[in-house]
């Protein structure tokens, strides 16, 4: 081709371009005054092919850089457990790594802003600094819906803070086996709590309405029935249950797992995740009846269905073409890839060319995807970030403190151990949970699998019960052996106050599915040896779940479960030391042995009238001037004490 000639070709590619750009520019679809569905659709309208392929993946942010964005009009950018910016774990450095992004996404022909996601599953956790609330176990035990809402609009400040107005929370989940590794995510094992404080905590994260300058978009999760599975079910091994089959019919299903989904999107979820599990011989993510049929047909739901990290791969984990297909056609929407955006991308536009996917139901994706970003205002205001001086602000650990506090349940409380006396003169502390921010705030804390030490800021239990008893001898023995505190005679001195926590090392995910739940060997003999130094033994558990206690529960004057209470520990002092009533109840059925689980109904019903009953049932918990309990006497008896 003459030169000349393939220049004016390119000039007017070029012209095309420009006069495409600047009607975009005052194109309907920019007119924050017109209603939402016609932006929608005048902007779908507009869009090739390939840009809707791109507004339907959602790629994770260490795997493509903001010139991807642009170039492949990505619609959606995600940080996972412990995605926070490399070596610039602050509020700058999360601002600058949305922004960045945002930038490149804006650059697109038709400017298009993507959506953040973040896992902010109990505050914004994987920002150093901010508040950490109670994991939901503890707001189960709490039952207080006001507090959830008002734990939720926090959250929700703290991630605008950083740019985010996505969050990939609440899990909905009703958990049946606390062998799961996720059990702590799920507020309790019963419906109708799960689906109140679900209601509660989608009212604080949004507020009236996605448009509402102070909500964030909220992701219920994970769709559904991913608390149902059974144990050895799952394909990440025989000993597992996360990602399983929930064998149950749909009655069942409807009755157990689908209420809090109801609930929710009554009260305006707009985005849902799907589950990695199983039901009816099929993935969650390849459900076209529970997907398509149920939640965008039977409940109404409006908004997009957003799949789980890699989860459309494992649907046909050998042929990814078919996985994607089947996927999509079931009503996925959004496609959390996460890392390899260009293998999706190419089979996206192999199966539109093909008509494998129908090109109406790619439209009725990005429809979907593009409703929610019009109504959160992303396209008239992309970059507005809120006040990051909110992030881990006193108000909001003074809420997380007070969720603490009415977190914990008291489970054992023989002659009136607690409260304490403010003036007990000499209290031992005992566990390495007893001064570890990481370990009290368990999994999906700085990393995914959260971690052990100085992770993030706030107060240890051992640093509350310091504040708490000024005029007492506070001594802390990580292993509780107090050598050196001897009398005169050299005998070893007697603690009027033993204080032990233990606390379950930090886990998430199919990492923290447990067959046994046991206390190891050295927390019992740590117990014995502090039991016989201490006048009183406090027993502190810190944990996502109910654990075969055995034992220790007889050497304990007093039993508290603690959950994972998160930055605030300042609150199981406030409760100890009686500033404030033990309020909590059980979530979950606690269980006397292993092999009780899974619980049946009959379990779940039973009279603390033999050793088969569980130790303590659903929604138990003593006030501090409760002497006792059926329950425990009958637990001590179980345990020949
Ligand atoms: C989890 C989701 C989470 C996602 C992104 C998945 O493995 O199941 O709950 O939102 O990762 O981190
Ligand atoms: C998990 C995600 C998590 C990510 C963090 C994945 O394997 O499934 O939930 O966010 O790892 O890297």
């Amino acid at each position: 081709m003459p030169l000349k000639i393939s220049r004016w070709i390119v000039l007017c590619a070029v012209c095309l371009w420009m006069t495409t750009a600047a009607a975009a520019q005052d194109a309907p679809y920019r007119d924050s005054a017109l209603p939402v569905a016609e932006r929608v659709e005048d902007l779908l309208a507009r869009m090739t092919t390939d840009e809707k392929i791109g507004q339907i993946t959602l790629i994770e942010k260490n795997s493509l850089t903001p010139g991807d964005v642009t170039a492949l009009f990505i619609g959606g950018v995600l940080s996972g457990g412990g995605g926070y910016p490399a070596g610039d774990n602050t509020p700058e450095g999360w601002i600058a790594m949305v922004r960045g992004f945002q930038e490149a996404a804006l650059q697109t022909r038709l400017g298009i802003p993507l959506i953040y996601g973040v896992d902010a599953v109990h505050g914004h956790n994987n920002l150093r600094g901010a508040v950490i609330f109670p994991h939901n176990i503890g707001l189960g035990a709490g039952r207080n819906p006001a507090l959830v809402e008002q734990i939720a609009q926090i959250t929700a400040q703290e991630i605008m803070a950083t740019g985010i107005y996505w969050n990939y929370a609440p899990v909905l989940a009703v958990p049946q086996d606390i062998r799961w590794g996720r059990t702590y995510e799920g507020f309790a094992e019963n419906t109708a709590l799960v689906t109140e404080l679900a209601a509660a905590y989608l009212r604080g994260l949004q507020g009236r309405a996605l448009s509402d300058p102070g909500g964030a978009l909220a992701t219920i999760k994970h769709y559904v029935g991913d608390g149902g599975a059974a144990w050895g079910t799952s394909d990440r091994g025989a000993d597992n249950i996360d990602r399983g089959v929930t064998d149950i019919d749909e009655a069942a299903l409807r009755a157990v797992h689908l209420p809090p989904y109801i609930e929710a999107i009554d009260q305006g979820a707009m985005s849902v995740m799907v589950s990695f599990s199983s039901w009816g011989g099929l993935r969650m993510h390849a459900q076209t009846y529970l997907i398509t049929d149920v939640l965008k047909g039977e409940l109404g739901f409006e908004g997009f269905v957003v799949s789980d990290w890699g989860g459309v791969d494992e649907i046909d984990p050998q042929n990814y073409y078919n996985a994607v297909v089947t996927a999509i056609n079931a009503g996925i929407d959004m496609n959390m890839v996460p890392y390899d955006a260009a293998r999706f991308i190419d089979v996206m536009q192999t199966a539109i060319a093909n008509g494998d996917i129908p090109m109406a139901r790619l439209d009725d994706a990005v429809r979907r995807i593009l409703r929610v970003k019009f109504e959160m205002g992303l396209f008239d205001q992309p970059f507005e970030t809120g006040d990051p001086s909110l992030i881990g602000a006193d108000a909001h650990r003074a809420i997380a403190r007070q969720a603490v506090r009415e977190s914990l349940v008291l489970l054992k409380n023989a002659d009136q151990t607690l409260p304490l006396a403010a003036d007990a003169r000499t209290i031992f502390v005992a566990g390495d949970g007893a001064n570890d921010i990481g370990l009290q705030s368990g999994g999906w804390t700085i990393e995914w699998q959260g971690g052990v030490g100085a992770i993030t800021d706030g107060t240890t239990i051992l640093q509350g019960i310091q504040a708490a008893a000024p005029g007492a001898d506070v001594i802390y023995s990580a292993g509780g052996t107090f050598r050196d505190q001897v009398d005169a005679a050299g005998a070893p001195l007697m603690a009027d106050v033993g204080i032990v926590i233990l606390a379950e090392r930090p886990y998430a995910e199919w990492e923290g599915d447990d067959a046994d739940l046991r206390l190891d060997g050295m927390e019992l003999r740590m117990l014995r040896r502090m039991r016989e130094r201490s006048e009183r033994l406090v027993v502190i558990l810190l944990s996502g779940r109910p654990l075969i206690v055995g034992e220790a529960l007889t050497l304990a004057d007093a039993f508290v479960a603690a959950w994972l209470p998160g930055s605030e520990g300042g609150g199981v002092a406030d409760v100890l030391f009686g500033d404030h009533a033990f309020t909590g109840r059980l979530p979950y059925t606690w269980p006397r042995t292993i092999d009780q689980l899974p619980f049946d109904a009959e379990a779940l019903n039973a009279a603390p009238d033999n050793c088969d009953a569980p130790l303590f049932p659903y929604a138990y918990g003593l006030a501090a001037e409760d002497t006792g309990s059926a329950w425990l006497d009958l637990a001590l008896t179980c345990e020949g004490a």
